[in-house]
């Protein structure tokens, strides 16, 4: 059976950024930023991103493009040459992929409900106590309160994993690419459109003020330039066997370095924009509630779920602005669960030779039944819990070990000259010296400080 591939370079681009582009840009950078010196995070962070993001995604991009299979194959016919074992790397890799498809599906039930609710701000006065009280019930352990949202999560996780299984089930071509066509540029559309409403309300300049304002002290201070790694590891989708699936379906005319920028430097672009979104809305709401900002700025679930509809209720045309705003964090988050579950599939096919429906059903229907765990009262606890080792471990642990196989095991040269060989412009020699030194260094660092702090 001849492989699938990509119609159009843009349309892999897009998938590639679809992919990158997720909830993590849009909840965890700006407050990474803001937490990390302001406008100095800057400096870490495009330091991360030239040094370890754009080389490991070049990597990925030319093992994938050179030898056109999914993770654990890859990774056995790399250990082949050299007599070892290494499709478990690839198995780990796709299991990962797999733990994050099951949760991640769970905030987008949530995002897909609070688009329901953002049209007439069905969360109340009291965001907090809706979300946490009434919508998650947690603390309400009573089998008689089951029911009213319950159900609801349970139906929005449904319709999300229909959306992901749709995609993944019509193909390279026709689904996953046709639905990151359509997605992205409507989000890019809509973080567009919300910055030009939300910088003219009161106070969202000095929102911005708060993240870009320089704290060049901050540069001295090692925390600073892990998180600057971290979350360029976190946020660009490599490590987890996506983007080496990915890249498989590209044609063998593909410009490997040209694509592994363009998608870096878009995902990171997007990241800036989201930055000034939500610092925006933030030094809105400061102003609105007469606070300073640093008592309502937050990340994550907590900003998503509890400060946006907070500030929401606080604007001119909720209605309008609500589902603006969580339409945009729904299709970040559909286009990145697309590309894990394309992962998983994709090495299922690899594997075990079956058509691609057959597989994605089986992968689609499995992860479906584990995901309703999540639409439990522990829910919430339980998705804390994997997030947690998720990012400070298991993320890091797989991009060192990939790194320090492939770089120091094989001949890390023959995948920079494949890269070169398909590409316009040429990237030189740093390139090695990043992937072999510099960023394995450097998680291993943040990977031992990470799990000296969980076991102390
Ligand atoms: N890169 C995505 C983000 O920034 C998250 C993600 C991680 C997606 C791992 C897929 C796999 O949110
Ligand atoms: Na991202």
């Amino acid at each position: 059976m001849k492989r699938e591939q990509w119609n159009s370079r843009v349309g892999f681009i897009l998938a590639a950024v679809g992919s990158a582009i997720g909830l993590g840009n849009i909840w965890r950078f700006p407050y990474m930023a803001y937490e990390n010196g302001g406008g100095a995070f800057f400096i870490p962070y495009l330091f991360a991103m030239i040094t370890a993001g754009i080389p490991f995604m070049i990597m990925e991009f030319s093992l994938g493009h050179k030898i056109k299979k999914t993770s654990p194959r890859i990774f056995a016919q790399l250990g082949h040459t050299l007599g070892i074992k290494l499709e478990w790397l690839g198995w780990f890799q796709v299991f990962i992929a797999a733990v994050i498809a099951v949760y991640y599906v769970a905030v987008i039930g949530w995002t897909l409900s609070y688009l329901g609710f953002s049209f007439s701000q069905a969360w109340g006065d009291n965001p907090n106590d809706f979300f946490f009280n009434q919508y998650l019930k947690l603390g309400n352990n009573s089998p008689s309160h089951l029911g009213e949202f319950q159900l609801g999560i349970a139906l929005s996780m449904s319709i999300a994993w229909l959306m992901t299984f749709l995609a993944v089930f019509s193909g390279v071509k026709g689904g996953i690419e046709r639905a990151n066509k359509i997605m992205m540029p409507i989000l890019f559309i809509m973080v567009l459109v919300l910055i030009g409403r939300i910088l003219f309300l009161p106070g969202a300049l000095s929102g911005l003020n708060y993240l870009f304002e320089p704290d060049f002290s901050r540069l001295l201070d090692a925390q600073v330039w892990s998180a600057a790694y971290g979350q360029i590891f976190f946020t660009l989708s490599v490590g987890f066997a996506i983007m080496l699936a990915y890249s498989s379906y590209l044609p063998t005319k593909a410009d490997i370095n040209n694509n592994a920028f363009m998608t870096v430097l878009i995902n990171c672009g997007f990241s800036i924009l989201a930055g000034i979104l939500i610092f925006g809305v933030l030094g809105y709401m400061a102003e609105e509630q007469m606070k300073p900002l640093t008592e309502v700025v937050s990340s994550g679930i907590g900003l998503a779920f509890v400060t946006i509809p907070t500030a929401i209720n606080l604007m001119p045309a909720p209605y309008i602005l609500g589902p603006l705003f969580f339409i945009a964090l729904v299709i970040a988050g559909l286009s990145s669960h697309i590309s894990i579950i394309e992962a998983v599939t994709s090495a299922v096919i690899d594997k075990f030779h079956l058509p691609r429906k057959v597989a994605a059903i089986l992968v689609c229907s499995l992860g479906y039944l584990v995901s309703m765990a999540f639409a439990t009262n522990g829910g919430l606890l339980l998705l804390d819990l994997v997030d947690y080792f998720i990012n400070n471990i298991a993320l890091l642990l797989s991009c060192l070990v990939e790194l320090l196989i492939i770089t120091w095991l094989l001949k890390v040269t023959v995948i920079h000259q494949h890269a070169n060989e398909s590409s316009e412009f040429k990237v030189g020699s740093w390139f090695v010296i990043c992937l072999r030194f510099i960023s394995p260094a450097i998680l291993a660092t943040i990977l031992m400080k990470n799990l000296y702090n969980t076991l102390v």
